[in-house]
């Protein structure tokens, strides 16, 4: 059904990108599609004449990605000093730049990203991540298990991001009994983050937060186990080590990237199961089509609606728009993976699509480095859910999900259901 908003769809985006918007959000990013794959948006994230584009269909959004001589993530590397970083949030104090957000992997260029990126790879393989399958499993079988006898939950908070945390807590060397203090740490700065926006709130958690971590790694430095932290401490390569800064951003990037997006594919995947019967029943007649489907699920209505904001290192055009050097763009994800020009029935839920190409982890050298991570957690989530409660249901009318947003990633702030 066509709606309509008082305002263009490019300054409605600016409210999706701030969690502000109460429009469907795909239906914004069909409307910006449709004027184009480079769009002008009324943002000043720079200095006045550096303008702000959104980048909206798939081609364009992987060449932002991909192509590292036209584009780069840390504004540093345009100009000499760092006035766009800590503009980004609004901010006058140097709260923005102390962010590990804006010090890790996620915001350095080459050579310091492929540096950093080498060394945490030696890791973090996919083969570490395999190997915590039946962990995953057991906290998975845990979860469920405290709720099977009551008949009904919070697919939310029982479930979806109690699962993430407990991995990633284990995984990183967190004890059991600290997770519940990091989880309302990461919450706390998650919600009071968006595009543009930064809240005094997260001030005060983030010093906990780097308070908190800075203490695990000097305890483990004391006592190694058999933990993430240990072994990125023990780490070198070539006589390269991580120093201390590095360390302390990378473990608690890991934390924060590591659950809040997990947990939102947990949960909307499943309100979105719940919202196709048909296609829920054909999975859970034939399970081997749980990995597939996790993909459909993260092209459909992936956790990340933007990737980082990437910079333009000279002037160039892209999707028939003049781009100047400085500008800045926001590949826009969830957009680009309704792409029609590259899906077919783009804006439809297909669990059995081959579904390949999609961003939602992003693209080149930034792609997600727990992206394996996170396709195995989906895939025993939903597994689980299916095996040992096959006829759940929604326990509240559909009209009353609320959605909340939290840095570039829209969630649901609860999922109540029955099952027998
Ligand atoms: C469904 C779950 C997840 C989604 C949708 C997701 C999405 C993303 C996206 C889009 C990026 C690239 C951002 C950019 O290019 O600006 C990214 C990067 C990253 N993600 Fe994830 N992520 C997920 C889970 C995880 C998990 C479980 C971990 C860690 C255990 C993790 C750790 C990271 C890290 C460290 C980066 C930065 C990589 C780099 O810059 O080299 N993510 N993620």
């Amino acid at each position: 059904m066509k709606q309509t908003y008082p305002i263009a769809p490019e300054e409605e985006v600016l409210k999706v990108l701030g969690g502000r918007s109460d429009f469907d959000p795909f239906y914004v990013f069909s409307e910006l599609r449709e004027k184009g794959a480079v769009r002008p948006i009324p943002m000043q994230v720079g200095d006045a004449d550096q303008q702000t584009w959104i980048v909206t269909q798939l081609d364009e959004v992987k060449k932002v990605l991909k192509d590292q001589s036209l584009f780069c993530v840390d504004p540093s590397n345009i100009n000499e000093d760092n006035s766009i970083k800590q503009s980004l949030t609004n901010t006058t104090d140097d709260t923005g730049s102390q962010l590990f957000l804006a010090n890790s992997l996620n915001a350095l260029d080459e050579p310091d990203h492929r540096r950093l990126r080498r060394l945490v790879s030696k890791v973090f393989t996919p083969k570490y991540m395999e190997n915590l399958r039946p962990t995953v499993q057991e906290i998975a079988d845990e979860l469920l298990e405290q709720v099977q006898d009551k008949g009904e939950m919070d697919i939310v908070t029982d479930y979806a991001y109690k699962l993430p945390i407990k991995v990633i807590s284990y995984m990183v060397g967190v004890p059991a009994s600290q997770q519940e203090q990091i989880y309302q740490w990461s919450e706390a700065i998650a919600t009071g983050l968006g595009v543009g926006r930064l809240d005094d709130e997260v001030k005060e958690s983030l010093a906990s937060f780097t308070e908190y971590f800075t203490q695990l790694i000097a305890e483990k430095r004391k006592q190694p186990a058999n933990d993430l932290i240990s072994e990125l401490i023990s780490l070198e390569e070539d006589g390269d080590k991580l120093d201390e800064k590095e360390l302390l951003s990378l473990v608690q990037l890991l934390i924060f990237a590591g659950h809040e997006t997990t947990t939102n594919l947990i949960s909307t995947g499943t309100l979105i199961l719940l919202d196709h019967p048909d296609q829920l029943e054909m999975l859970k007649k034939d399970k081997s089509l749980i990995s597939n489907a996790v993909e459909e699920l993260l092209r459909y209505h992936g956790p990340s609606t933007t990737a980082g904001p990437r910079y333009a290192k000279k002037d160039l055009v892209l999707g028939g728009q003049t781009i100047k050097k400085g500008d800045v763009l926001f590949p826009l994800l969830k957009s680009a993976n309704r792409d029609g020009n590259v899906y077919s029935d783009s804006e439809e839920l297909d669990l059995t699509r081959d579904v390949k190409r999609h961003v939602a982890f992003g693209q080149g050298v930034h792609m997600c480095l727990g992206a394996p991570l996170a396709r195995l957690e989906g895939d025993i989530a939903f597994t689980t859910l299916l095996e040992r409660m096959p006829d759940i249901q929604l326990s509240i009318p559909r009209g009353d999900i609320k959605w909340q947003f939290k840095l570039a990633a829209q969630g649901l702030s609860s999922l109540p259901v029955t099952f027998k």
